[in-house]
């Protein structure tokens, strides 16, 4: 058989749920699933006009459709499943990517940001994919199982943390429970991974690319040399997606330039 490019990487006629894909690294792999032509890719946040602004500009045909949702309660989670379900018999993916992070010394962290992190980061993928496993479950078949695709991060794997402790523990929580839902959902022909990015330009690190020293000193810990761009998190979201990727599993991919070379 002669491999074809289109029908190991594509993704035509798949139906998606990118949590927190209005903008960011969710924007930059609902734009991948797009241009791989998913049939619909539903893109999930609490601000419905950046979320609707963001579905006209990667798809003008309506195949990327936003939905308002608050992932940061149980309520929230399974809202938003109600609503897929409502419109949708199945789902092939679901990536858990809506995130938070917060930074403050050891000594004096925050109780209500260390629960807003874990909350967001942890708690809402666990319940969100709960939620949404009868239309995963829908969507899977021994030869091209649905996929889930936790968006976890290189600071679930190294020491170092920038003072964002939760983040990181949520982050590494995140990995291991990727594995967990690998081994829990396999006989069932779903699949897990996390995708562990390193940095990528977002409101989330904008405090890194705006200081033009902080953001040479990251710049220059990460092997490759470079932050990440849409091509690399894009792609690698369509390998766990597409053909390529189905009989990979619990895999934590770092995607960070090599940044998670330095753990020591
Ligand atoms: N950028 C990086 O270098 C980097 C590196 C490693 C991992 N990551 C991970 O990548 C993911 C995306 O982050 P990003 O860098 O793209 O940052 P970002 O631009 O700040 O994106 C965060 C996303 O989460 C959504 N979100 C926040 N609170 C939410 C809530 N209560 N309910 C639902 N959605 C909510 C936001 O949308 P709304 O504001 O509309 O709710 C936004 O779309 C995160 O999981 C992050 O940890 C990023």
């Amino acid at each position: 058989m002669t491999l074809q490019i289109d029908r190991l990487f594509g993704l035509s006629g798949k139906v998606a749920l990118v949590t927190g894909g209005g903008r960011g690294l969710g924007k930059m792999i609902a734009e991948g699933f797009i241009a791989a032509g998913a049939a619909r890719v539903y893109i999930a946040s609490r601000n419905a006009a950046a979320l609707e602004e963001t579905a006209a500009e990667i798809s003008g045909e309506g195949r990327c459709i936003a939905l308002a949702a608050d992932l940061s309660t149980v309520a929230g989670c399974k809202a938003l499943a109600a609503e897929i379900s409502s419109r949708e018999t199945r789902l092939d993916m679901l990536v858990n990517n809506s995130g938070a992070a917060w930074a403050a010394p050891l000594e004096n962290f925050p109780e209500h940001a260390w629960d807003k992190v874990f909350q967001l980061n942890l708690k809402a993928p666990f319940f969100l994919t709960a939620a949404l496993l009868p239309l995963l479950g829908a969507a899977a078949t021994p030869g091209d199982p649905a996929r889930i695709v936790n968006v976890g991060s290189v600071a679930g794997e190294v020491a170092k943390s920038l003072g964002a402790y939760p983040y990181g523990l949520s982050k590494g929580a995140l990995h291991q429970l990727t594995q967990m839902m690998a081994a829990e959902y396999a006989a069932r022909h779903i699949t897990a991974n996390a995708l562990a990015p390193g940095r990528f330009p977002s409101k989330m690190t904008k405090n890194i690319t705006e200081d033009e020293n902080l953001y040479a000193e990251e710049v220059a810990a990460i092997p490759l040399g470079r932050f990440g761009r849409l091509e690399d998190i894009a792609g690698a979201a369509l390998f766990l997606t597409s053909n390529a990727g189905a009989y990979v599993t619990g895999v934590v991919l770092p995607v960070d330039g090599g940044a998670a070379l330095n753990r020591g």
